[in-house]
């Protein structure tokens, strides 16, 4: 099978981790190390000195590339998105895509002049044993039958001083793009989108752990129709006083949902159905891990598989997540309901 020659973007802390798991899978080939940050070189290889650029351009124009993965501020990912599509590369960006709706819209724009493309919107908290298992429950029709109702909690206290969390306490909208994200892109995983969305968010959160009073850097509270009298709730904090749910149930987010054979109830790696009145299955996953290596491994297998089978949904389901994530924003924003097909038509969003 064929590798795939791959820029890496970025070489900071979070990003040299996903490096090294790219470096151990055998399907993906290092061929250029990208940033703006000259002195970054010091820490390299002498072989790896050989490849540094300063841009994916530059990089690109001297190594035959077919990928590039993107890891550096949110702030910087529209851009990059842009210029790697125009360089004709598969792409990767870490969550989230885009920090606004008219930046999305230019990068939905090249990207619709390339359809050969893969545009995928890094997340990792649906690859692990248990989101996996959640999904394949509530798909399974004969097991759990329909979706009726269900909800999503995630609690817990981010601590946003920290130079580069800064940013997200500045920046309206933070919240839903890097923390409700985790919990809406196994959503939209299992459900797909919903039909309209209406979300509030709370002003500020704990100012002793770095929060501001901006709106949406916080935490939200959605409904999200599905149509045919079927809703699901979601409630989300990051300025919580505490982590009652621990590491990965803060991140993985409790979870009730209501089928018409049976409810399934998840809280971090558990997993509980209940059906007539008793339990028919109890297990205990792995769910996400510290330092999200095992989901990461597993999402760049399936990017890995998307690109040589030509399969789009994984690139429809991330996109489809990030416009979740911003409905939640504009929903609060202009307090209203927003309807989710009317802003796919806004931005020409066809996949
Ligand atoms: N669970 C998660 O999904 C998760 C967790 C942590 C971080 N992240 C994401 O990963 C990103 C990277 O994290 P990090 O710890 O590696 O960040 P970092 O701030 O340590 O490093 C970012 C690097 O990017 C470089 N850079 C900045 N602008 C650039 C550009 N235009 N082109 C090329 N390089 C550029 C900087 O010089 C720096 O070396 C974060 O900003 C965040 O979006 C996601």
């Amino acid at each position: 099978m064929k590798k795939i020659n791959f820029i890496h973007v970025g070489l900071g802390n979070y990003s040299i981790q996903r490096l090294e798991i790219l470096k151990k899978n055998k399907n993906f080939n290092l061929v250029g190390l990208v940033d703006t940050d000259k002195n970054k070189i010091f820490n390299l290889s002498k072989e790896n000195r050989k490849i540094f650029f300063s841009s994916i351009s530059k990089a690109n124009a001297k190594v035959k590339a077919d990928a590039a993965f993107i890891y550096v501020s949110a702030n910087k990912h529209a851009k990059l998105v842009c210029e790697s599509l125009v360089n004709n590369l598969h792409t990767l960006c870490v969550k989230p895509i885009s920090l606004n709706f008219q930046d999305f819209k230019k990068i939905i724009k090249i990207k619709s002049k390339k359809r050969n493309l893969l545009l995928i919107q890094g997340q990792n908290n649906q690859w692990n044993d248990a989101s996996l298992q959640m999904k394949k429950i509530i798909n399974n029709k004969n097991f759990y039958g329909n979706f009726k109702l269900g909800y999503c909690v995630t609690w817990g206290r981010q601590i946003l001083t920290n130079k580069n969390a800064r940013k997200d306490s500045e920046s309206d909208g933070s919240f839903f793009h890097s923390m409700a994200c985790h919990q809406l892109g196994q959503l939209v995983a299992i459900l797909g989108l919903p039909l309209s969305v209406y979300s509030k968010s709370s002003i500020g959160g704990d100012r002793y752990i770095g929060y501001k009073n901006i709106p949406r850097t916080a935490s939200g509270s959605v409904i999200f129709d599905y149509g045919k009298a079927r809703y699901f709730t979601y409630i989300g904090n990051r300025s919580a006083h505490g982590n009652p749910q621990g590491f990965a149930g803060r991140w993985s987010g409790d979870w009730l949902f209501n089928g018409t054979k049976c409810d399934l109830k998840r809280s971090g790696g558990r997993i509980t159905v209940y059906s007539n009145g008793a339990v028919i299955k109890d297990s205990y996953l792995q769910d996400i891990d510290d330092y999200q290596i095992l989901d990461d491994e597993r999402q760049y297998d399936n990017f890995y598989k998307s690109i040589i089978t030509k399969n789009r949904s994984l690139e429809k389901s991330t996109l489809e997540t990030w416009l979740l994530m911003e409905a939640c924003n504009i929903s609060s924003r202009k307090n209203k309901k927003i309807n989710i097909s009317d802003l796919k038509k806004n931005i020409g969003f066809k996949l």
